[in-house]
């Protein structure tokens, strides 16, 4: 009776541990939350106002499919005025969040059979979505003595007369790694059109995020406002494409989701324009406190981050030294240690033998985290045990 395409879609092995801890949360064992992928900061003061805002003047009916013109003349100024490149607002679609833009452009794009590059280990999503349209995810091993970067010579090997497109997303999750100026000419340079998420844009701690619009046209650009400005639950984001597709994905827009919330586009004009940039820069400079303890305690207990992430929100670690089965482990650490950890994983099969840490927690949680897990280490005796 079920579609095999719902059948045979991967289930997020992150939420399996969220879940699980969730249940030992309800037996009443205390947990640290490490495995989470969203901000612990609070809603943006004037963001929330804007939303509250729009609500009592009646902004509650359905808004242009393609998203409020205000927000999309608003992010075509944030892309400017940040990365100098000019973006129309009739080539932007608002949607909510990230992942159904992430649907739309993979929709109008694909084919069956269509290949599209991802790295390994990549956000465990995306491989989902080129399946779902019936594309198929090309894998490019990504190493930890790069910064998990591309090189851009194994995605050159991968190009077939099938590649639509190369994928990629800088600051990354899981790594928090970015992908260098150069690299990322070199990949631009391919005939394929890139698709580059752009979500963790602004969580940037050292160095700076370049978007893909910088070296090409030929580019689909996906972002939100979930990350940088903690709306996670506001459910808001948005796609900027070649002028061609935009009618095809105003579509199917209009087919499947009619328009992305209207009240919440309000709040998201008032997040652009300035109005949380304090909130942001705050933020900003606790995650970067949070980062450099993270790494400083992690290394000291063995892990292995040979280049140190410079945005997002997590750190990607070696965790060989405890086990070669990240999954084992992680449910190991949260029912030994009680801290949830994200198997490597779950992020592709590149990504075994890692764990990752979000540091969307607090300072004192982070330490606290990462004392059970010395504690744990300690008392274990390795390989052996989890194999
Ligand atoms: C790399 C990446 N892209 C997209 C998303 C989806 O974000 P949104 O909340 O905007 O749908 C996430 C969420 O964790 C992510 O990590």
């Amino acid at each position: 009776m079920i579609a095999k395409r719902a059948q045979e879609i991967a289930p997020f092995l992150v939420m399996d541990v969220l879940e699980r801890a969730r249940m030992m949360e309800q037996e009443g064992t205390h947990i640290i939350h490490l495995e989470i992928g969203e901000p612990d900061f609070d809603t943006p003061q004037c963001v929330k106002d804007a939303a509250s805002k729009a609500l009592e003047q009646g902004r509650t009916h359905y808004t242009h499919s393609l998203g409020d013109r205000a927000l999309r003349e608003a992010i075509s100024q944030y892309y400017l005025e940040t990365y100098n490149v000019s973006v129309h607002p009739d080539q932007i679609v608002v949607t909510s969040g990230t992942s159904p833009a992430m649907f739309l452009v993979f929709s109008a794009l694909l084919e069956r059979g269509d290949q599209v590059i991802i790295s390994d280990p990549h956000y465990a999503c995306y491989p989902n979505f080129i399946k779902f349209v019936q594309g198929v995810p090309v894998t490019v091993p990504v190493y930890e003595e790069d910064g998990f970067q591309y090189r851009p010579e194994s995605i050159e090997e991968k190009i077939t007369g099938r590649t639509k497109a190369i994928f990629i997303n800088s600051p990354a999750n899981p790594t928090g790694n970015l992908l260098s100026e150069s690299r990322m000419q070199a990949i631009a340079e391919f005939s394929p059109l890139i698709v580059s998420d752009e979500i963790y844009h602004g969580l940037v701690y050292e160095g700076k995020e370049r978007s893909i619009l910088e070296f090409t046209d030929n580019a689909f650009v996906l972002n939100g406002f979930s990350k940088l400005y903690a709306m996670t639950g506001l459910r808001l984001g948005y796609l900027i494409a070649p002028q061609a597709f935009i009618r095809p994905i105003q579509k199917i827009q209009q087919n499947f989701f009619i328009s992305a919330n209207s009240v919440v586009q309000m709040a998201g004009i008032a997040a652009l324009e300035g109005s949380a940039e304090d909130d942001v820069a705050r933020m900003k400079r606790i995650y970067n406190e949070r980062r450099q303890y993270m790494v400083k305690r992690l290394k000291e207990l063995g892990f292995g981050i040979t280049v140190e992430p410079t945005g997002a929100f997590y750190v990607f670690a070696n965790a060989r030294h405890l086990s070669g089965d990240s999954y084992k482990l992680a449910f190991d650490i949260l029912e030994k240690a009680h801290v949830g950890v994200a198997p490597g994983v779950d992020f592709g099969s590149n990504g075994e033998g890692y764990l990752r840490f979000s540091y969307a927690n607090s300072l004192e949680n982070i330490a606290e985290g990462l004392d059970r897990i010395e504690h744990y280490a300690d008392k274990q005796s390795p390989i052996e045990q989890l194999g």
